[in-house]
């Protein structure tokens, strides 16, 4: 288990570097990251999030019948459907464990098609639709040092804001370890 990074952190905000090799030093790394995810808990977690710049994340959601999907993606594409045009709400909010305790609506794709390598460097696609999709985009989006508060509309821009200040994240050095520091996303 390793920490999560707080928004301010530098990995959180630069793109990624691709995996370019399958080694044990990577598997460590997933095993890391699985076990950091499922202790926050969270549904996903980015590399950059445990301030490791390289282009992986893991995954666990499963679908509304309750079959498991739970995986690694390294270096990933992602090719999403049309954003709906409309007004965000309650059921659009999302979390972060980098940005920990908060939730704000966002607009995301309805379908997304994962395509990626997993831990064995084997290609794989994913087909992915609703919450899942949104998941996706969420940790494709940390990739490429993007947070998914960078992306909120007025007025929960500022609400954000608001939250960083007040916590004093917004430049490197905050982190929280799971199942010791008393937070949630
Ligand atoms: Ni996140």
């Amino acid at each position: 288990m390793r920490p999560i990074v707080i928004y301010g952190d530098d990995a959180l905000h630069e793109v990624a570097h691709p995996v370019t090799t399958f080694d044990q030093s990577l598997q460590d790394l997933i095993e890391d990251m699985f076990e950091t995810m499922d202790a926050a808990p969270g549904v996903g977690l980015a590399a950059p999030q445990i301030g490791v710049s390289l282009r992986v994340f893991v995954y666990d959601y499963p679908t509304d019948e309750g079959t498991p999907r739970r995986g690694v993606a390294i270096n990933p594409e992602l090719l999403i459907s049309p954003i709906e045009v409309r007004e965000p709400d309650a059921a659009d909010e999302e979390g972060c464990l980098s940005f920990p305790g908060e939730r704000y609506p966002l607009l995301r794709a309805d379908r997304a098609l994962l395509r990626a390598r997993d831990e064995r460097g084997a290609a794989f696609e994913l087909e992915c639709d609703g919450w899942f999709a949104r998941i996706m985009q969420h940790e494709f989006d940390h990739l490429n040092g993007i947070i998914y508060v960078d992306r909120l509309e007025a007025p929960f821009d500022r609400a954000a804001d608001k939250v960083m200040r007040r916590n004093g994240w917004g430049k490197p050095g905050s982190s929280w370890m799971p199942g010791v520091d008393d937070l949630d996303a």
